[in-house]
């Protein structure tokens, strides 16, 4: 995610800004720049890469004199990393400054709007569209153009604002996207997150939804969205600055499992409208979808079992031949591809060589290629004819969880576009897919509340010398992720199976006690699997079932049993896998593995 700061004080501005934003590094991002008031002007300087170089550009803050600014780092989604699309974003006439978090999901029918009256843009971003929407409605009362906006723009936002005419003066509001406020003793300010002001103070409001919090050098009042003012209580912050980072978790891990409700929602909503998909980055005409005459699926590791997961939905759904590759193993193999082929990588860091090279290799076969992506501008992204973001934020944790979440729902998306230009499904079935979509959300976060439980469960198996996972469908590619979430971050040993297979071998290592994870939520497959899991108890296995609220007829057969709430087949890997996650997570910090940075692994595999 990107981080915002302000502040307005007695001291020099830009200091603090570069300070704040360095403790906000850890959110990620590839691009920085502040914006302060000169005493006339709003001045902007920004760079793209690392902090460091905006410091030093700015000599370290002493070039842009001023005791009221605004400051940014950009994880990029909307529009590459550059100079331009770096904030602070102006209006045209540079009197109104704006720092953003977060994702404007109608922004380009904005920008369409205020293009038609003669606004005009520099950037690719959705932030500048802020801007100049308020620079529509201000005719000089800040907090009635905010609120203006705020009534106007779909989607989250955290705003850093100033406007020169009002130079004692930092905006902030927000909706959806984090951001506080701080008291210190000698100035005020706003903040993404509480690292970035715990220097300067401990006292801090945590602004609550479509609220706005008005800064002078020595007073902070709030606003709601009708513009009537509002008391707030202040809160004392007792984290260190290392659990502040991590926003209270333990792990960052943890903190991205639960921010799988948000990356799930970022990721689908701003790509339905009206009832409908739309994906306009997919750049690909009706005509060209209706062509595809198979689809190959290229990924390694989480990125390829999603993938797994893709072909059931795109072969269920859309009735489109879909071939999955790990992309190791595609690189090397001469793979068989035909123009009317589409060719879709799917990468969370957008730079794993296999992934990269399985990409190079089916644009040299003349093939069109699809990038499903997380990191903007990476290179997968780049090289890829389209991208299609995955806007999940920055993922510190090695173990994959929420750009997993995210990437599933986008390849959901896509399914479900494709089946409805190839007319395989009605205007009314995609409707209701959309409608299970967006409840997906809601549905992960009461998954997530249920952690307790898990935990305890967990606890029992810290000792466990293997473990399985098995499966039938989607279910067997569940298996796949929950199997390899285990082995990654606690060290045990474990393998995913397609529960019909176990016959044929692997069932002559289940012993008294062996832990067998048993995913069953394709109802057409719930007797099959059942029988598997009544071969495994008869051996002595504890079975664990992760199945459909309602299958209580899995009681009779399994050991232990959690239930996920019920949605489409097709999208129940988004449900299944947050009991997995929390498992895997609670057996390694049972084990006192280092979650976040488990040995021998790399967030991402940059070589062969
Ligand atoms: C998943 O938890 C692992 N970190 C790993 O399998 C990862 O999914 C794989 O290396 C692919 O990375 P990518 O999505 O960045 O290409």
């Amino acid at each position: 995610m990107c981080g915002i700061v302000g502040y307005i004080g007695k001291s020099q501005a830009a200091p603090i800004l570069l300070d704040g934003l360095s403790k906000l590094e850890y959110r990620g991002y590839d691009s920085a720049g502040i914006a302060v008031y000169d005493g006339e002007h709003i001045r902007g300087q920004k760079s793209i890469g690392r902090l460091k170089a905006l410091s030093e550009l700015t000599h370290d803050g002493a070039t842009m004199p001023g005791t009221a600014g605004i400051g940014h780092t950009r994880w990029a989604t909307h529009g590459a990393p550059s100079n331009e699309n770096a904030h602070p974003h102006f209006n045209e006439d540079e009197t109104i400054a704006v720092v953003h978090n977060g994702i404007i999901e109608n922004y380009l029918k904005l920008k369409k709007k205020l293009a038609e009256k003669e606004y005009h843009f520099v950037s690719d971003t959705d932030t500048e569209v802020v801007a100049h929407l308020l620079d529509y409605y201000y005719k000089g009362n800040p907090i009635e153009a905010i609120t203006k906006v705020m009534h106007r723009v779909e989607g989250s936002y955290a705003l850093g604002i100033m406007f020169r005419e009002h130079p004692g003066i930092v905006y902030a509001v927000r909706k959806d996207s984090p951001l506080i406020v701080g008291h210190g003793k000698d100035g005020n300010l706003i903040a993404s997150d509480v690292p970035a002001v715990l220097k300067y103070t401990r006292n801090v409001y945590f602004i609550q939804n479509e609220e706005i919090a008005v800064l002078s050098e020595d007073s902070i009042t709030f606003y709601n969205v009708d513009g009537e003012e509002i008391q707030k209580e202040s809160s004392a912050i007792d984290w260190d600055i290392n659990a502040a980072e991590k926003a209270g978790y333990e792990h960052f891990m943890l903190k991205e499992m639960y921010e799988q409700p948000k990356t799930v929602r970022d990721t689908l909503n701003p790509r339905i409208r009206d009832g409908a998909v739309v994906i306009e980055e997919l750049g690909m005409t009706d005509e060209e979808i209706s062509q595809i005459r198979k689809i190959h699926i290229v990924a390694c590791g989480s990125a390829y079992h999603t993938g797994v997961t893709a072909k059931y939905v795109f072969e269920g759904m859309a009735r489109i031949p879909v071939e999955v590759d790990l992309a190791s193993e595609f690189r090397y193999r001469n793979p068989i591809l035909q123009e009317q082929d589409l060719v879709i990588i799917i990468s969370q860091s957008g730079e794993t060589a296999d992934s990269l090279a399985a990409l190079r290799e089916a644009k040299r076969k003349g093939v069109k290629t699809l990038g499903i992506v997380n990191v903007v501008g990476s290179s997968i992204a780049r090289e890829a004819d389209k991208v299609m973001y995955t806007w999940a934020g920055p993922e510190i944790a090695v173990a994959t969880t929420k750009a997993y979440s995210a990437q599933l729902v986008a390849e959901y998306l896509l399914a479900i576009k494709f089946a409805q230009v190839r007319g395989e499904i009605t205007e009314t079935e995609v409707r209701a897919y959309l409608k299970d979509l967006q409840k997906l959300p809601e549905q992960i976060e009461m998954l997530l509340s249920n952690k307790e439980r898990i935990q305890h469960f967990a606890n029992r198996y810290v000792s466990a010398r293997d473990v399985f996972f098995v499966g039938r469908g989607i279910d067997y590619a569940i298996s796949m992720e929950g199997s390899l979430k285990l082995k990654e971050i606690s060290y045990i040993h474990s393998e995913a199976y397609a529960a019909g297979e176990l016959k044929h071998g692997t069932i002559s290592l289940i012993e008294e006690g062996t832990l067998v994870a048993a995913v069953l939520t394709q109802e057409d497959l719930y007797k099959k699997t059942i029988s598997n899991i009544v071969e495994l108890t008869s051996r002595g296995a504890f079975v664990l079932a992760v199945t459909n609220a309602g299958n209580t007829e899995i009681e009779k057969a399994a050991d232990y049993v959690i239930y996920i709430p019920q949605t489409n087949r097709w999208f129940t890997n988004s449900l299944a896998i947050i009991p997995l996650q929390l498992f895997s997570y609670y057996v390694s910090v049972g084990r006192g593995c280092d979650v976040d940075k488990p040995r021998n692994l790399a967030k991402s595999v940059t070589v062969e």
